[in-house]
């Protein structure tokens, strides 16, 4: 996994748009699901932050929303804080800058976009998906986005090429092709449908996909 330490935390902004074709597009579309959900005011969990994103968006979108910004990476739950305080959102959003612990049934929705793909399936992916499970009420949503198994022979270079056409430089389409390889666990799927099913989660309702990186809903179960 990269570290979303240093460096990578500062350039993660500038370089995230050119690695995930339609990543506003992504933010958008969860961010329209829990207006129509939660057109009133919501608590909502967003784990692995990062820089603040979607957090700065959603708080923004809807006064009444209570958000907790939840990140392994203090540098880039650093940037998230400082993007919500020039937003003026820090009296809606709370940080936790540490691994996710089983906890209390108190939010209505969670939101967990290009996390779970860099921890490998031997028991971290479900670590924390029943983390979030704990904290998740019954019958409320999940929003998880991640690169999965290619669909294709040829789906991973069309990514490659679809970055490159979004400004990635040669450098970084090597190294992002090193990464697809070496730096995810993608799963497919059977593999998802069972992860969640595991973790007490319905089943995946798709309503993302740009080539490799699909975005799902599932609820939890009692
Ligand atoms: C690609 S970034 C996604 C950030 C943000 N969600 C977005 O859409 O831009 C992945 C983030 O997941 C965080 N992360 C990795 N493993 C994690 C874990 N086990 N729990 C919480 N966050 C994690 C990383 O520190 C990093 O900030």
């Amino acid at each position: 996994m990269p570290t979303f330490k240093g460096d990578e935390a500062t350039n993660y902004d500038s370089r995230i748009q050119r690695l995930i074709p339609g990543y506003e597009l992504l933010h958008d579309l969860t961010l329209a699901q829990l207006h129509t959900l939660f057109p009133e005011s919501a608590r909502i969990l967003v784990v692995g932050a990062g820089t603040g994103f979607e957090v700065v968006r959603l708080a923004m979108h809807n006064p009444k929303w209570q958000l907790v910004a939840q990140d392994v990476s203090e540098d880039m739950l650093e940037i998230a804080k400082s993007r919500c305080l020039e937003a003026g959102i820090q009296d809606r959003v709370s940080f936790l800058a540490e691994p996710l612990a089983h906890g209390k049934k108190e939010y209505d929705a969670v939101v967990c976009l290009l996390v779970l793909h860099f921890l490998p399936d031997d028991g971290e992916k479900s670590h924390l998906l029943r983390a979030i499970q704990s904290h998740l009420q019954v019958g409320k949503p999940i929003f998880l986005a991640d690169l999965m198994k290619p669909h294709t022979p040829f789906e991973r270079e069309a990514q490659l090429f679809a970055c490159e056409n979004l400004g990635l430089t040669s450098i970084g389409v090597e190294r992002m092709r090193h990464n697809l390889t070496h730096e995810f666990f993608p799963l497919d799927r059977m593999r998802l449908a069972d992860l969640l099913d595991e973790c007490g989660f319905d089943s995946a309702k798709p309503y993302f996909q740009a080539l490799g990186f699909v975005a799902v809903t599932s609820f939890a179960l009692p």
